[in-house]
């Protein structure tokens, strides 16, 4: 299964999919980091695993569209089966969505429909919510919208801080996106 990573920051669920044993024992092939941000963490993590990379910045087009096409041009040789977003801080537009449709799958650090957009663990936090979770969905033409693939609960604990709820989304994120790819895989 061939798949491009999205990603703009620091790449922790990068990490978890290109090391997991598993996913390439099954046949994962990471052909590409599409990342947006120059100075992104995730950039290394790639090239220390010779994923090549792909750096594309929004304010180097007229919009959009452009933006977005020099992606789709850049990928259309490659025969991607999916595009798997893993903390990529654009909206996908019809640009690209109208090539991968039903193909483009995104993490979500909440209980979506609750708390979409950004900030979700801290604004769950804030809110003093019991629980919060970890969500994989298609993208749709919406802001984290489209249909669940998988959703898995967190606690919020009396006694976390945010730093604490953080990192117990992130393990959960970590445990849960490999293995929903390695569904993917088997189907
Ligand atoms: C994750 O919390 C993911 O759910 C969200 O962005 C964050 C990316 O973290 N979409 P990382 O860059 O994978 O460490």
């Amino acid at each position: 299964m061939k798949v491009a990573i999205f990603a703009s920051g620091t790449g922790t669920n990068f990490e978890a999919l290109a090391d997991n044993k598993t996913l390439k024992k099954a046949g994962l092939d990471i052909k590409l980091l599409v990342c947006d941000q120059p100075n992104a963490k995730v950039i290394a993590k790639a090239e220390e695993r010779n994923v090549p990379v792909f750096v594309n910045k929004l304010s180097n087009y007229a919009d959009r569209h452009e933006y977005e096409q020099v992606i789709v041009d850049k990928l259309a040789p490659m025969d991607l089966d999916y595009i798997l977003l893993a903390g990529y801080m654009k909206v996908i537009t019809n640009t690209l969505l109208s090539k991968y449709p039903g193909r483009i799958i995104n993490i979500h650090p909440s209980k979506l429909p609750k708390y979409s957009g950004l900030d979700a663990i801290e604004r769950a936090f804030e809110a003093h919510e019991s629980e919060t979770a970890v969500t994989i969905h298609y993208i749709d033409d919406g802001v984290d919208t489209g249909p669940i693939i998988a959703q898995e609960s967190v606690p919020i604990l009396d006694d976390d801080t945010l730093a604490t709820l953080e990192a117990r989304v992130h393990q959960k994120e970590h445990q849960m996106y490999p293995a929903v790819v390695l569904d993917l895989l088997k189907k």
